[in-house]
């Protein structure tokens, strides 16, 4: 808790607390955290006013304590309270609520809010050890946890409130206080940077009716863009080839087409970026010609189909790039991954590559999974354990972030 309370001095916080008999414990949290500078809000379900009262929190944490979802405080409370907290912590955390937020359940108050929420969310689970490993709560709980919004801290084994032991009690208030203060730094790990991405995958046009593009789903670029804006960027542009795939929260989205408009839209953001990811699958070969019209099989298509190679967008940054930039490729490979890509950027003025195996149906492309190799220009090279794209992005952004620093 010490070398965690300046992190808390002037925070908004949302502690949620859930009907289990460990929710008086969270008056303990609430108190810790007003006393650390923080401003919290209590939120909780109706059935935990069934545990503890209100009021108990109103006094702690000095702000009246949120059960209704139909209060006349504010007509959308829940929404600009919401978007207002650096931080959500939920604690105690039935497996009700917890499979709620994985639903998408809005019922009341507290899931409405965490749920319309774009700020990390700590949730410390507490109940009997059955509840806890039930298949449905399991995944219900990797379902938060592969959102990147979710952090679970705990449960841990020992005596429970029902006279069993086992694994299901709530994690000691200090350990779910410092993980909280850990989310608050992460939340700034970005500050005052300008971010930009690329993502999915090109289309380059043979006539008016037929073009070349690649499996490119784009929602490893996304993912990326995500993790920035959660990390506190100052300024997120997310050059995206996709338009089916939902937004980012805090992202400028351009869209582009072809790989001629991702170059000439990446290249207009370049010089203001301070951390470029070229996670797009940009075409390497484009036809030679692009024909106004459709080629009819009576004009001997075959015979007009002729290819080149592309420019290398990747390359065309690098010879720009200024010292204080940080630039990261990302590399198709199908084989030794790792070396082909090394060989790739030794040399160039290009400080990571990713390595994603693309021969693999079960991640890298369309997937929502990846796993990946991260390989810098002195030769590191760093393997992802295969995961959600989602929490590859932010194991990336560990990697960068780090690097930025020194
Ligand atoms: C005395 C008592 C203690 C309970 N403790 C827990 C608990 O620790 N964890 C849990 O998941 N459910 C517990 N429950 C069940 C929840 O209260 C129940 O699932 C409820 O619907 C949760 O509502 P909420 O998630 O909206 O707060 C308990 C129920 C009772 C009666």
């Amino acid at each position: 808790m010490d070398k965690n309370v300046f992190i808390f001095k002037n925070k908004n916080i949302m502690l949620g607390v859930t009907g289990s008999i460990a929710a008086y414990k969270s008056a303990q949290i609430c108190s810790r955290l007003t006393q650390s500078g923080a401003s919290v809000v209590v939120v909780m379900t109706p059935n935990a006013a069934k545990f503890v009262s209100p009021l108990t929190f109103s006094s702690i944490s000095r702000n009246e304590t949120v059960v209704e979802l139909f209060s006349n405080k504010d007509k959308l409370y829940h929404v600009s309270l919401a978007h207002s907290v650096d931080i959500i912590i939920l604690a105690p955390a039935t497996a009700n609520t917890i499979s709620k937020l994985a639903c998408g359940i809005c019922d009341n108050f507290l899931t409405t809010t965490i749920i319309a929420a774009k700020c990390p969310v700590v949730i410390a689970p507490a109940m009997n050890e059955g509840l806890y490993l039930n298949s449905a709560v399991q995944s219900n709980i990797s379902a938060l946890e592969g959102t990147g919004k979710y952090f679970f801290v705990g449960p841990i084994k020992g005596k429970l409130a029902c006279g069993e032991s086992g694994l299901g009690r709530m994690e000691d208030e200090d350990i779910i206080i410092e993980r909280a203060g850990e989310l608050l730094q992460y939340r700034t790990d970005l500050a005052g940077k300008k971010v930009m991405i690329t993502a999915g995958g090109t289309r380059e046009d043979i006539d008016t009716v037929r073009y070349i593009s690649n499996y490119s789903s784009g929602k490893m670029g996304h993912a990326l863009a995500e993790e920035a804006y959660f990390r506190g960027a100052e300024k997120v542009i997310l050059i995206s080839a996709n338009k089916n795939l939902p937004v980012p929260y805090g992202v400028d989205v351009v869209y582009v087409k072809s790989s001629s408009d991702m170059k000439n839209e990446v290249l207009q953001h370049f010089s203001r970026s301070d951390v470029t990811i070229m996670a797009a699958a940009i075409s390497d070969i484009i036809p030679e010609k692009r024909y106004g019209y459709k080629l009819k099989k009576k004009d001997n298509i075959i015979s007009k189909l002729k290819f080149k190679e592309n420019e290398n967008i990747l390359h065309i940054l690098a010879d720009k790039k200024g010292k204080s930039q940080y630039l990261v490729g990302f590399s198709a490979e199908s084989t030794d991954d790792v070396k082909n890509t090394l060989d790739k950027i030794r040399g160039k003025n290009i400080d990571m590559a990713v390595a994603n195996d693309i021969s693999r149906k079960d991640i890298g492309m369309m997937s929502d999974f990846n796993e990946v190799a991260i390989v810098t220009q002195d030769g590191c090279t760093k393997k992802l354990a295969k995961d959600k794209k989602r929490i590859i992005a932010r194991e990336i952004w560990d990697e960068i972030i780090e690097n930025i620093k020194e």
